[in-house]
């Protein structure tokens, strides 16, 4: 909530009112610190287990749905890595469905302490028998598993992040592939809102009785296809200057790490999932 009370100075009076960095945000000021909202969570880290939490229960959302509507059968690499893969729920529900997949949970230090101690508690023998493995990786550095044993998942991730911190992110997970892997970038493809040019010329019909023309300037259903979406930019906008993209804002992220979108599946949930490969033609 605090956040909520920051950003209307942030957005019209600070001097990083324009800003692509995701260190000078209305986290910032809320928070009193010049740290990003991530390496904040390592200084506090009171605040680690209640951030995973609250960030599994959003996962938690899609969860069924990825399991259920992406087609897990035709991957053909044996082991599957969630980058940044938090608390690991996700990758617990995709083995739970498919005990052929070896797993690969990766996070940051901190995170992966609290993911190992979560997955030796709930899947003991995949710990033992080296079926899920929990690793420390940074995002920003270059993907230590390499080729086509592995494909990737990548959920909630990139939309946390500006252009230029996504592209490093993808970029390093787009060197590791072999030409049998994936990226499953798991994500909302944002609705570009509705203009006036879809408006239709029906009466509004308020509820006093004062039936109205509509007002050109705002769309008729006040941009309702794309609000759960815009919600969520504006938070990660406040948080991160992050943002939901729209589906060419993904082919062009993704085109710019020598990656071609192979398919886009529309789950039973806010989500998509935006599956990758190497872009013969693409330059890396
Ligand atoms: C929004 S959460 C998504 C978590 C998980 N993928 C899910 O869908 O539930 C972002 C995750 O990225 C991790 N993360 C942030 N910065 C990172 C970095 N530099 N290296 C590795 N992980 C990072 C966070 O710890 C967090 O678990």
């Amino acid at each position: 909530m605090s956040l909520v009370g920051t950003m209307p100075c942030w957005v019209t009076e600070s001097d990083w009112k324009l800003s692509r960095s995701p260190a000078q945000t209305a986290f910032q000021i809320a928070f009193k610190t010049p740290l990003q909202r991530f390496s904040w969570v390592i200084q506090n880290p009171q605040g680690l287990i209640p951030l995973a939490d609250h960030i599994q229960v959003l996962g938690d959302m899609s969860t069924l749905s990825i399991v259920a509507d992406y087609s897990w059968e035709q991957l053909e690499t044996p082991i599957i890595v969630d980058c940044g893969g938090g608390e690991g729920g996700l990758i617990s529900a995709i083995l739970d469905a498919h005990p052929s997949f070896q797993a690969i949970v990766q996070d940051m230090e901190n995170v992966v302490a609290l993911t190992s101690s979560i997955m030796k508690e709930r899947r003991p023998r995949d710990i033992e028998s080296g079926t899920l493995k929990v690793e420390a990786h940074d995002l920003f550095q270059s993907q230590p598993r390499i080729g086509n044993e592995y494909s990737f998942i990548l959920r909630h991730i990139l939309h946390d992040w500006p252009d230029e911190e996504a592209a490093a992110i993808l970029g390093n997970v787009a060197r590791a592939l072999g030409p049998k892997s994936k990226i499953l970038i798991i994500d909302m493809v944002a609705i570009p809102n509705v203009d006036s040019t879809a408006t239709t010329s029906a009466k509004l019909f308020l509820p006093d009785g004062d039936d109205k023309h509509p007002d050109y300037c705002v769309p008729s259903h006040f941009g309702s296809a794309s609000k759960l979406v815009s919600g969520y930019s504006v938070h990660m906008l406040s948080m991160m200057n992050g943002c939901e993209r729209s589906l060419r804002e993904w082919e062009n992220l993704v085109k710019g790490c020598g990656l071609r979108i192979t398919k886009v599946y529309s789950l039973r949930a806010h989500t998509s999932v935006i599956e990758c490969a190497l872009d013969a033609q693409g330059l890396l």
